[in-house]
């Protein structure tokens, strides 16, 4: 596996990254604002968080690998697309121009600079009552709370 040299902060706040779970003939993908890498357990992680209102959801409760990928500046409107339509209504790859290809087990895109292929091991419902106010307020007024899933990276594509 190549080493992984991520400055986390950017990648995910300011440049964003999409998670994707599924096949390449059925797969679904959003954009995720929140993550991070990290070590568990012996073993190199990555943690994402999604809600279980999103399409992703499902296809990340059938699925046993994710990845989490990441994508140059030019891509940044199509990240914009990933991350408000949902694929319970559209075609979100073609709306958004994006080339799904095979990744190990899962599914990335031909665009991505960078591939976390990831194979699931534990996940979390996160408990709105332990959240502290400011982010109960901000985030949480109607959506529900985030599953949390951890994930030992298994390769690396660049
Ligand atoms: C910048 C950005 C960051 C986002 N981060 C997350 C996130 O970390 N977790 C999450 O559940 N949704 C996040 N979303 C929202 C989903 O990407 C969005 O609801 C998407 O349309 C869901 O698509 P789906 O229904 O096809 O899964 C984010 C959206 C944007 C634009």
């Amino acid at each position: 596996m190549n080493h992984l040299m991520i400055d986390a902060y950017d990648e995910f706040e300011n440049k964003w990254a999409l998670v994707t779970a599924g096949s390449l003939a059925d797969h679904n993908s959003m954009t995720i604002g929140w993550g991070g890498v990290g070590c568990i357990w012996g073993k190199h992680v990555a943690t994402v968080y999604i809600r279980p209102n999103r399409h992703t959801y499902s296809y990340f409760e059938k699925n046993e690998y994710f990845t989490v990928s990441f994508y140059p500046d030019s891509c940044k409107k199509a990240l914009g697309v990933m991350g408000s339509k949902s694929g319970r209504d559209c075609d979100k790859d073609a709306e958004a121009g994006l080339t799904a290809v095979s990744c190990g087990e899962s599914v990335t895109y031909a665009e991505a600079r960078r591939t976390l292929l990831c194979r699931k091991l534990y996940w979390q419902d996160m408990e709105l009552d332990r959240f502290p106010e400011d982010v109960k307020t901000r985030y949480f007024k109607s959506e529900p709370a985030h599953r949390m899933y951890i994930g030992e990276i298994i390769d690396v594509i660049e």
